[in-house]
């Protein structure tokens, strides 16, 4: 196994910023998030908000009390200055307005996925370098209690050398805004693949260290969703399924699976499995929804032993919060673009073998 490997990340400014930061929120779906986050760091002000739907910014507006609001993202940044910078937009625009955000001088907190494709990815690693500034992928799963507590099993070493995982996210029917922007390839990049398989790919990647992939086979369907777009008369043009097998150069492999549609008995099953040389572990969704369980399964003394978090055992904290203390501290972030950059790549093989039928060096 390769335990050297690591992802390179050059992130330049770890000199602290302001005391105090100003943020502006692009995109106002799970933007809304983002400024709940935000606001409940102390020393952040949301200071504006941009969305070209009128509607949502003037709700927004009103329940945050943020009361500077553009319909164009290009107007804050040129009537603002702002220190960071929330992209939650469709996937499409998330390269162009981060692109954006380092010229105007702002950190950015980019939506998942990063961005449509690894070549864009590519571009705003280089932009945030050129800046001098930070980026981070809002892997929001990451952040969950569960997941850091398993997080610090895996630092304390109780697991051994990961060598086999699968990691999932699959709904019965759960195509999000079904006709929208999400089930349209030239908005999204793709479909559960690119939205939902991607928070759980870096949840594995996450807790196995970030290994180095090297080859994936994947395969993708559109069988149950192509025919309700047929019926409904909305479009639909990614996959409703997807499926592969990543291959790391330490010899692990991981299994990623993710659909907005299946013929399966939950509406919503979230999971991953990570089989390691000393224990297992497992993090599921609770009761078909969006708390979670870890579990860790392991031998001491020649008796099997199964360990269940108990749920207070450790408190949960946004990603935004995290983000605002690494800036405001000079700190390293925790989930930064070079790591969404190799989701990136590991996402373009996918869907590169999943056209040609045959295995991609990722
Ligand atoms: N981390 C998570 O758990 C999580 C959850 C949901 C969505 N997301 C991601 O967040 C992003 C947005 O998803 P959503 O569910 O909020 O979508 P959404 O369609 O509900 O909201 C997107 C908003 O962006 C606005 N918008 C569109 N183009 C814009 C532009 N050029 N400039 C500014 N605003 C623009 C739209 O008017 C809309 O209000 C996606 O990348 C999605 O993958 C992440």
């Amino acid at each position: 196994m390769n335990a050297d490997y690591q992802v390179e990340v050059k992130e330049a400014p770890v000199a602290p910023d302001p005391a105090r930061l100003r943020v502006g929120v692009i995109g106002l779906g799970v933007g809304r998030m983002h400024i709940e986050g935000w606001q409940q760091h102390p020393n952040v002000d949301v200071v504006a908000i941009a969305d070209p739907d009128e509607q949502r910014l003037a709700q927004i507006g009103e329940t945050f009390g943020i009361a500077t609001r553009y319909g164009r993202p290009e107007q804050m940044f040129a009537h603002e200055r702002l220190d960071v910078v929330s992209i939650c937009t469709p996937n499409k625009f998330h390269h162009a307005l981060t692109l954006a955000a380092f010229e105007a001088g702002c950190h950015v907190l980019c939506e998942k996925p990063m961005a449509m494709n690894a070549d864009e990815g590519r571009a705003m690693l280089a932009a945030a370098r050129r800046a001098g500034k930070r980026l981070m992928i809002n892997f929001s799963y990451r952040f969950s209690a569960q997941s850091r507590a398993l997080k610090a099993q895996v630092d304390a070493g109780v697991f051994g050398e990961f060598y086999f995982g699968r990691t999932v996210w699959h709904r019965r029917r759960g195509m999000p805004g079904f006709g929208g922007w999400f089930g349209t390839r030239a908005l999204a990049g793709g479909g559960p693949l690119i939205d939902l398989g991607v928070h759980r790919l870096d949840l594995a990647l996450w807790l196995m260290g970030y290994p180095k992939p090297t080859w994936v086979m994947g395969s993708t369907y559109d069988a149950i969703a192509r025919e309700l777009a047929a019926t409904s008369g909305k479009s639909f043009d990614v996959e409703d399924l997807a499926a592969a097998l990543i291959r790391f150069d330490n010899g692990a492999t991981l299994i990623v699976e993710a659909s907005w549609a299946a013929h399966i008995g939950e509406a919503e099953l979230m999971e991953t499995r990570l089989l390691g040389t000393q224990a297992g572990l497992l993090h599921r969704n609770v009761d078909e929804g969006y708390n979670f369980d870890a579990h860790i399964f392991l031998d001491k003394n020649g008796a099997q032993f199964d360990m269940h978090l108990h749920p207070s055992a450790v408190p949960a904290r946004s990603p935004m919060h995290d983000y605002a203390e690494a800036i405001l501290n000079g700190i390293p972030h925790p989930a930064p673009g070079e790591e969404g950059l190799v989701v990136m790549e590991i996402l373009d093989a996918i869907y590169a073998s999943a056209r040609s039928g045959e295995p991609v060096k990722v």
